[in-house]
Order: C-alpha cells, then sequence, then structure tokens
C-alpha cells in the first residue's frame, strides 16, 4: 500500500474496483498549477513559521518546479491507485526528496487543498469568461457605426412591434453581458477568500500562518470558520450559475439570429465560414454554430441543476460527494467559453440585408404607438387615443396600405383634433426620431450610447 496517504489503520489493501471508482485524477489533473501553487505558498508559509527549515522549504519548492514540468511536458504517469491530483504531486514530491517530501502536508488536508485549488481555478476561470464578454461587446459596438442608419422591426411576442435602431438591438445584447460581467465580479469576490489552513475540518494545533498563505496566493481574505470553509462550494455554484445566464442571453441571440437568418426574415447574411451545408440538399446554408451555442445551453443548466443536487442536504464539513463538483462546473466553463470565443468573431462577420429590412418596414404598422401618443400630445386621453389609432389601423388593414397613405379626411374622421402634422410622425424613420425618452430607440440617445461603450473600451 506504498502509494496511499492512509495505510496504518488497514490490514486489507484497497479493492481494484474502489480505487476505479473513487478516483478523481482522470479530471482533477487540470488543478495540477493550483495544486502546486497551493503548495509553494504552504512551504513557504510553513518555513517562516519555522515548521520546515529554509533548505527543506528551497528543495520542495525547487521539486514542485520540477514537477510542474514534467506535468506539462506530459512526462508524468497519473494513476487511478494515487486518487486524486494532490496525491499524485505529493508522491512525486516523496519520490524525489523523501522524509523533506513527507513534511509538506504538515497543517493542511487534501479538503481544504481541494477547496484551494479550486477557488484559485475559478478566479482564473472567471477573468478568462470576462475577458470573452468583453470581446462579445467590442464585436457588437464595433458593428454599430456601420449599421446606425438600419431601422429594425422590434418585436414583442414575436409580432411586429415598434421600429428600433440597429445599434439599439447591439446595445442590448451589451447590457445583458454586462450584467453578467457584473455577476462575475460579485462571484470572484466571494470566491477569492483562502480555506487553507482549516485543515480537515477543525483547523490545526500547529503554528501555521493562515494569513501569510493567503497572501501569497494574492486571496484577498482569510475564511473565519473551518467548519464553514471545508463545506463551502457556494463560489462553484455562483459560478455556474453565471455561466448559466451567460449561456441564456447567448442563446437568446443565438435564436434571434437564427430567425433573422432564414428566408422568412431575410434580415441577416452569417458569415459562410461560420455556417455548415447540408448531405443531401445542396442548396442549404445552415446556421449550425449559432443552433449549437443555442443548444449546449441546455448541458449549462444541466450542470447547473446537478451541482445544486449535489451539495444538497450534506452535513458539515467535507463529504466525498464534493468530489463531484468538478465535471459539471469544468464542463460550463468549457461550453461558454467555447461559445463565446465563437460568438464574437460571429456578431462582427454577419451582415445586414438593408434592401429586405427595407422593403418589409411598411408592412405592420410600426409607428401605430407613435401615432398614439402623437394624439396624446394633443389632448386626447390615452385610452380613447388607443382605440381611435386602432380604428385607423383597421382602415389601413382593410385597404392593405399603412397608416401613412391614409388621408387627412380619414384621420379626421376619427379624430377630428387631427391636422397635416400628423403626417410628420407617420413612418419608421419619423417614429423612431420621434423618441425621446432616457433608454429609448431616439437617434441622438443611441449615438451617446455608443459613445459611452465605445469611451469605456477605449485605449483597452
Ligand atoms: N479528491 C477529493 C475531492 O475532489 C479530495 C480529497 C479529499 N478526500 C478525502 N478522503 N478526504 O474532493
Amino acid at each position: 500500500m506504498t502509494g496511499k496517504a492512509w495505510g496504518g489503520v488497514f490490514d486489507q489493501a484497497t479493492d481494484r474496483r474502489v480505487e476505479e471508482f473513487t478516483e478523481s485524477v482522470s479530471f482533477d489533473r487540470r488543478l495540477y498549477a493550483q495544486d502546486i501553487d497551493g503548495s509553494i505558498a504552504h512551504a513557504q508559509m510553513l518555513a517562516k513559521v519555522g515548521l520546515l527549515t529554509d533548505d527543506e522549504c528551497a528543495r520542495i519548492v525547487q521539486a514542485l518546479g520540477e514537477i510542474r514540468q514534467e506535468i506539462e511536458q506530459g512526462r508524468f504517469r497519473f494513476t487511478s491507485e494515487l486518487e486524486d491530483i494532490h496525491m499524485h504531486v505529493e508522491r512525486a514530491l516523496i519520490d524525489r526528496l523523501g522524509d523533506v517530501g513527507r513534511k509538506l502536508h504538515t497543517g493542511r488536508s487534501r479538503n481544504d487543498q481541494v477547496a484551494t485549488d479550486l477557488r484559485l481555478w475559478v478566479r482564473t476561470a472567471i477573468d478568462t469568461i470576462d475577458r470573452r464578454l468583453e470581446d462579445l461587446q467590442r464585436a457588437f459596438v464595433g458593428r454599430c457605426d456601420a449599421d446606425f442608419d438600419v431601422i429594425l422591426p422590434g418585436y414583442t411576442h414575436l409580432q411586429r412591434a415598434q421600429p428600433v435602431l440597429a445599434p439599439h438591438y447591439w446595445l442590448a445584447y451589451c447590457e445583458k453581458f454586462e450584467r453578467d460581467r457584473g455577476r462575475l465580479r460579485d462571484c470572484r469576490r466571494r470566491a477569492n477568500v483562502s480555506s487553507l489552513g482549516a485543515a480537515a475540518l477543525a483547523g490545526t494545533s500547529l503554528p501555521i500562518d493562515r494569513h501569510d498563505v493567503a497572501l501569497r496566493l494574492g486571496f484577498d481574505a482569510v475564511a473565519a470558520n473551518s467548519l464553514d470553509v471545508s463545506s463551502d462550494r457556494d463560489f462553484a455554484l455562483e459560478f455556474a450559475f453565471d455561466l448559466a445566464m451567460i449561456a441564456e442571453h447567448l442563446s437568446t441571440w443565438a435564436e434571434e439570429w437564427i430567425l433573422w437568418s432564414t428566408v422568412e426574415f431575410g434580415f441577416l447574411r452569417l458569415p459562410q465560414a461560420f455556417c455548415t451545408g447540408s448531405s443531401i440538399m445542396p442548396q442549404k446554408v445552415n446556421p449550425d454554430v449559432l443552433e449549437l451555442i443555442r443548444g449546449k445551453t441546455a448541458r449549462v443548466i444541466g450542470n447547473l441543476q446537478s451541482l445544486l443536487v449535489l451539495i444538497k442536504g450534506l452535513p458539515l464539513a467535507y463529504n466525498r460527494d464534493f468530489q463531484e463538483d468538478k465535471p459539471p462546473l469544468f464542463d460550463s466553463f468549457d461550453t461558454v467559453q467555447a461559445s463565446l470565443a465563437l460568438a464574437a468573431p460571429l456578431v462582427a462577420g454577419a451582415e445586414l440585408n438593408r434592401q429586405a429590412i427595407a422593403a418589409r418596414l411598411d408592412q405592420g404598422h410600426l409607428d401605430a404607438t407613435t401615432l398614439m401618443e402623437h394624439l396624446i400630445r394633443r389632448g386626447v386621453p390615452q385610452r380613447t387615443a388607443h382605440g381611435i389609432v386602432g380604428r385607423l389601423v383597421r382602415r389601413a388593414l382593410d385597404r392593405g396600405v399603412r397608416l401613412a397613405d391614409l388621408a387627412i379626411d380619414e384621420f379626421r374622421a376619427e379624430c377630428p383634433e387631427l391636422n397635416h402634422e400628423v403626417y410628420q410622425v407617420l413612418g419608421v424613420e419619423q417614429a423612431v426620431r420621434a423618441m425621446q425618452s432616457y433608454g429609448s430607440t431616439a437617434p441622438d440617445r443611441v449615438r451617446k450610447e455608443i459613445d459611452r461603450w465605445k469611451e469605456r473600451f477605449k485605449g483597452r
């Protein structure tokens, strides 16, 4: 039982099937860098408080560096016998240094070690996703000037509602991803707390310095309660939620662009490098990337569900169940990262089909609400104005024309307060220009918003 971290109390060797069933190294080897960084900081702290000599510490740090290299160069041998990444690194250290290596695990346990590794990993993962989100925001902002003159139908219930500027659409997505970034920042604060030194669950009788290790690892704080922190995976679940929310936003965008790129809509041409064809229908150019971004959202949501159920009802403190937290978390990260990496070039490379959009803007009476507001400005109560415009739309529908095509007599028949000025708010261009409220699609407001986003990304 040479490879095991326990053994003293056992008089049977571990069943091979148990080793296979309980191992985590097949997936937690991904934490090797965090594990080694944590061990280096821990060794340096042990030397500082006199639990290791400076020479012992130097040899440990040196050996850990070599082990890192071996792993990175693919020369390191992983085996399920050694269970997890922590045991692998420690065993390799002991193979090199003998008794000096046997001192590293002083004042810590795998329970606080794995929590620390995961916190370090989440911290970096958050920064990666945040950068990807910014790339995507930049791709949307990058389109705004060129698309400024394009008016699109805005929808509610997927029925034509009111006209909006194309950049108003692009910046709507920027806002959603901005909230996602805010959630990540928030999650990072709670993740960036050191669990190291909680030891198994109760702390340790050895004179360790938890604040020193925390500082070395760039943690902002030290967790105040050893029982709490060794059983805390809140930060991992929060991150999984943040990733699920990003996937939700991506799937909304993907769905919208899938619709827009159909012949039926015809608003958008996707870059062909980001589409795939059909093996049987030669004419097809399919939006598979967008469909998969939408589709992969399912597993990201599923992973969050798995994690929520995983920790439900676990008594304090560490339980082996926690080991199951990594596969869903890693998968959510990989999936969202890959989706974001494709979303940015897709956004940048798509082209609005101006003619098709313009040809369709006259349908659907997108200016009806602006007309109603025109009546309100003339003193007609909103409910009454709504009824009048409804009847005017009815007339237009019956004759198959736009509101702007109705004669002034027809307007006055429904509402004597109206005069020729009514034509100044009809048609999508004028309807958009008539907007004024903060946050609306009014062109000067949208212009200010574009400038605000550009300013934000300037020089970065
Ligand atoms: N591999 C475990 C995990 O990922 C860490 C080891 C803790 N094991 C234990 N028997 N206390 O959670």
